[in-house]
């Protein structure tokens, strides 16, 4: 082979190792360049995100979702049964009890002019029906700071044909009325003691001041 055409291969070789290596090179910048200068592809944030809403919300006001089930009075026990249970399965007139009881207390309270006043222009089967939920609650589950709360706002508003809210001295006539026809319908006298307890946070809720007892202390 003549000098020159060894010289003329080497130059090839050289020119033809060169441009590869040029290629290679502008591949692996491309490569690295795609990688540096993407956005942030969506999973990746995608998963950084998600951790986020957790730590947003927990800075958010919760909202108020649960009733207040916080104990003020546990129920009145016999033996080891709830008043609402014990009178169900004593009573002759099982589940039909506690109805007996809410609507013989309303004939009762209707007779005491002093508790009838307050009734005028209520819906009163509405009101047994709410009234013996609220009975078989207590008396089955005991006393919790939200029924304590929703039956002072349910009392509220509450007024005889004078104006004047419910006076302690016509909550007691009420409560008295009702423990009347628990014992007719045979509830122990232990039972009745505990369910006075019961109802003490009550009379606060329930009654208020009358206007004679407002001024005598303004
Ligand atoms: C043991 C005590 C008491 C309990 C457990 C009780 C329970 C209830 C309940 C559950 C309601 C229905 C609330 C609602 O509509 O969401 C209610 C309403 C009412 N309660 Fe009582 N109550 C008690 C004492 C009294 C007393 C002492 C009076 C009056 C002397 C009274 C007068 C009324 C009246 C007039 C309503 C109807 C209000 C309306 O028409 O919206 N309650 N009560």
């Amino acid at each position: 082979m003549p000098f020159w055409a060894v010289v003329v291969l080497v130059v090839l070789a050289v020119a033809a190792l060169a441009a590869g290596a040029a290629l290679f090179l502008r591949d692996r910048r491309e490569a690295v360049g795609s990688r540096t200068e993407d956005p942030p592809t969506p999973r990746p944030e995608g998963r950084r995100r998600a951790a986020v809403p957790s730590q947003r919300s927990s800075a958010e006001p919760v909202p108020y979702q649960h009733p207040d089930r916080r104990l003020l009075a546990p129920p009145p026990m016999v033996g080891d049964l709830p008043l609402r249970d014990w009178l169900v399965h004593y009573s002759a007139r099982g589940d039909q009890v506690w109805p007996t009881v809410v609507a013989t207390f309303y004939d009762r309270a209707a007779a005491v002019p002093e508790i009838a006043d307050y009734f005028g222009r209520s819906d009163m089967v509405r009101l047994q029906q709410h009234f013996a939920r609220a009975l078989t609650m207590l008396t089955g589950e005991g006393l919790t700071a939200g029924t304590l709360r929703r039956l002072q706002d349910a009392h509220l508003p509450v007024t005889n044909a004078q104006g004047t809210g419910i006076t302690p001295a016509a909550y007691d006539a009420a409560v008295e009325t009702l423990f009347g026809v628990l014992a007719e319908h045979g509830v122990p006298k232990g039972a009745l003691t505990q369910l006075k307890a019961l109802t003490g946070p009550m009379r606060e809720a329930i009654s208020r001041p009358a206007p004679s007892e407002t001024g005598s202390r303004a």
